[in-house]
This record gives C-alpha cells, sequence and structure tokens, in this order.
C-alpha cells in the first residue's frame, strides 16, 4: 500500500506536477482515428497544458502540431474539428503552414530575414493502436507500445487479447460524455478494484455474478484474471437485460463468447472486452478536481448495418454503473476535503498499489511499494 497526502487529490500546484511529468510525457489516448476520415480532416484535442492540433496529411498519416503560430504565437485553429483544403493559414497574419506543419508561405517572403523559412510548426509524436490516436508531447519519448507492453503483459500474459477483437474495424456506435467533479486518479482507483461491486453494482453483478466475490477482472486474489469473468449463464450478453446486442466479433474464439475481459491502460484509457463489442473509456484531466470521461460503444460495422441494430441496451449498462462509480469517486473527492481524509486499503485494492507505483515513477516521487507513508512522510512530498 501506498499512501499519499490528500493535497494530491485537491492541489493545484501537484496537478500542475502532473500535468509536466504525466500528462505532457506520456502517451496519452486523445481521440478515435475515424473522427479524422480524409486528407485534411483535423481535431483539436487538449494533452496536458497544450492544444494539440491533429491533422491527416496528403498521405493519409497522422500529424498532430501544437496549435500555435510560429509566427507571434496566435492560437492557429480555434474551432473543434474540419477540414482543411492543402493547408492551415494563419488568421493573424496569414503565415501558410502545409498538413506536416512546414511554412510554405507568409505575406512578403522575400522581404523577411531567411531563418523566417524554418519556421515550423511544432509537433508531438503520434501513433494509432485499436483504431485510436495516442499523442505524447514528449519528442524522445519511447514508442507506444513500450508504454503499454508491461500494463498489457500483467494484464494478459504473452497473449494478445485486444487483437482478437478487432478494435480498428469496429465504429462507434455510441458515445456518451461524463463530467465529473473527481481527481482523474480517484476515477482510477476506482477502477482498479471491484471491492464496491457488491455494495454499489447490482445490475453488472447480475451478468456477472463473480463481481459479487469483490473480485473483477482487473484484479483477482492472486493478481490479474487472464481469463476474464464469465458472462451469468441465464444471460445471453452483457447488457441492462442480459440479451445480446449482436453476434460475438468475428476474431473472437469460441471459449470466449460469455466472457468479459477488462483492461487498465494507464495514465487515461479503461477498456472493456465483451463478446458482440468493445467500450473504451478515456480520461481528460480538466483540473485537480474535475475530469472529464468519454466513453465509446464500439461495434463491428456489419452488425451496425444489420436492420434493428440497437446499442442502447448494452451501453445502458456501463452507463448505470459508471454513473454509480462517479458518484462514490465524487464523495472520495468530497472527502479529501478534510483534514481526518485517511485510507486503509482490504486485499481486493492491491492494484491500486500498481497505480500508484506507476504514477510515483512519473513523479521521480522513488516511493518503495511495500512502504506505508507516515502521515509525517506524506506531508513532505512535495504537492
Ligand atoms: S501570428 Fe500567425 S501569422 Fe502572425
Ligand atoms: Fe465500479
Amino acid at each position: 500500500m501506498i499512501t499519499w497526502p490528500r493535497t494530491y487529490y485537491t492541489s493545484h500546484k501537484h496537478f500542475d506536477r502532473e500535468r509536466e511529468k504525466i500528462f505532457e510525457n506520456s502517451w496519452m489516448c486523445v481521440a478515435r482515428s475515424s473522427e479524422l476520415p480524409k486528407p485534411g480532416s483535423f481535431l483539436r484535442v487538449q494533452v496536458g497544458g497544450e492544444s494539440v492540433l491533429l491533422v491527416r496529411n496528403r498521405d493519409g498519416e497522422l500529424r498532430a502540431h501544437i496549435n500555435l503560430c510560429r509566427h507571434r504565437g496566435v492560437v492557429l485553429c480555434s474551432e473543434d474539428s474540419g477540414q482543411f483544403n492543402t493547408s492551415i493559414r494563419c488568421p493573424y497574419h496569414g503565415w501558410t503552414f502545409d498538413l506536416n506543419g512546414q511554412l510554405v508561405a507568409a505575406p512578403f517572403m522575400n522581404e523577411l530575414p531567411p531563418e523566417t523559412k524554418e519556421r515550423h510548426l511544432y509537433s508531438a509524436l503520434v501513433s494509432e493502436w485499436l483504431g485510436y490516436v495516442w499523442v505524447n508531447l514528449d519528442s524522445n519519448a519511447a514508442p507506444l507500445h513500450e508504454q503499454l507492453a508491461p500494463m498489457l503483459h500483467n494484464r494478459f500474459g504473452d497473449v494478445d487479447v485486444p487483437a482478437r477483437y478487432g478494435c480498428d474495424e469496429l465504429e462507434v456506435a455510441k458515445r456518451e460524455t461524463y463530467e465529473v467533479e473527481a481527481n482523474w486518479k480517484i476515477l482510477y482507483e476506482n477502477f482498479c478494484e471491484c471491492y464496491h461491486c457488491p455494495t454499489m453494482h447490482p445490475e453488472v453483478c447480475n451478468i456477472l455474478p463473480e463481481w459479487r466475490t469483490g473480485y473483477g477482472t482487473v484484479s483477482g486474489p492472486t493478481g490479474p484474471k487472464i481469463e476474464g469473468s464469465k458472462i451469468n449463464e441465464k444471460a445471453q450478453g452483457f447488457s441492462l437485460s442480459g440479451r445480446a446486442t449482436s453476434t460475438p466479433l468475428p476474431g473472437v474464439p469460441e471459449y470466449d463468447h460469455r466472457t468479459f475481459h477488462g483492461l487498465l491502460l494507464w495514465p487515461n484509457v479503461h477498456l472493456m472486452f465483451i463478446p458482440d463489442h468493445v467500450m473504451c473509456m478515456r480520461f481528460e484531466p480538466v483540473g485537480p478536481t474535475k475530469t472529464r470521461v468519454i466513453v465509446d460503444w464500439l461495434f463491428h460495422p456489419t452488425a451496425i448495418s444489420e436492420p434493428g441494430f440497437d446499442p442502447s441496451d448494452a451501453a445502458a449498462l456501463v452507463d448505470v454503473t459508471a454513473r454509480q462509480d462517479f458518484e462514490a469517486c465524487e464523495g472520495v473527492q468530497a472527502g479529501a476535503e478534510s483534514a481526518y481524509f485517511e485510507e486503509f486499503h482490504t486485499p481486493h485494492e492491491s492494484m491500486i498499489t500498481d497505480f500508484r507505483r506507476w504514477v510515483c515513477a512519473q513523479l521521480g516521487d522513488g516511493i518503495e511499494t511495500s512502504h506505508v507513508a507516515t502521515p509525517a512522510e506524506a506531508d513532505a512530498l512535495p504537492a
């Protein structure tokens, strides 16, 4: 167990530190690739403290530009999404950048100093995985898979479970956005444990009875559960009514036709792999006490095109459960305002320690996993 001072959940100063060391220094999942469907498509996203302009170039490749003009630093694009033609033109003095961020024209270019021509847009690293766009503001960062590999291995061993669900091909059948008045770590820590499931989640426990034991799929009594959780024999699928929404996805093996796999990928993704769909929950830390949560329900295009296709029953189960979780998270956030705020972890909550160990490593806090910080030590940590 690692304990943190309550300021880790409340202070702007600590949030700024996390922004610098985590959100601007890690691969962050920021968008669905299909939101940038063709050359010239753009999408404005927030990564840590930076506005980033995702753009698909003429070759169909993604670019992530810092959304600032290299002339006088005005924000280049204030629209959330849209379509550029062949270039990005600054609204202030008209400098023009191609879709790769190269400065290609400026008024009176011949009269400007030669170094003007080198003032291209700053860019971030960009990668795609599971049909999502991932951005890293640290230009020296290791590739995305190096960040994800330890978490995937810890969860699924050597088996590439996510690959079976063909996430690249799936389409967003439904998206929901939630504004939660809680620190992003409180949300993450909630999804690290299922000790609260028997108390708070009767609907999901009906479908996944094993969750009544206080262990879900991300954490079992002896660590992560590679085999996942089984859907109740009386149910056909993972939905509020217990009905399946569609037939299982084409790559899912028969032995997983009644299996639910959960996956947490720090710092901002929570995935559920269900026989007929995938749910992706992304966290956008907005401030020390506020987090935006974007949930996508991904289905196969063939299923979506079937007459009568309706994802609402499947979505309702996650929606009702997530709202229960978010209400509890807001309660923890309110608790963190109290001078008496402290924690005690049961064995069911051991994954919180794994998460905190990763956060501490990113922050450079250097806390040993087995060490329980005393209140005095916790207070001495940088806030
Ligand atoms: S600030 Fe963009 S062209 Fe001047
Ligand atoms: Fe929950």
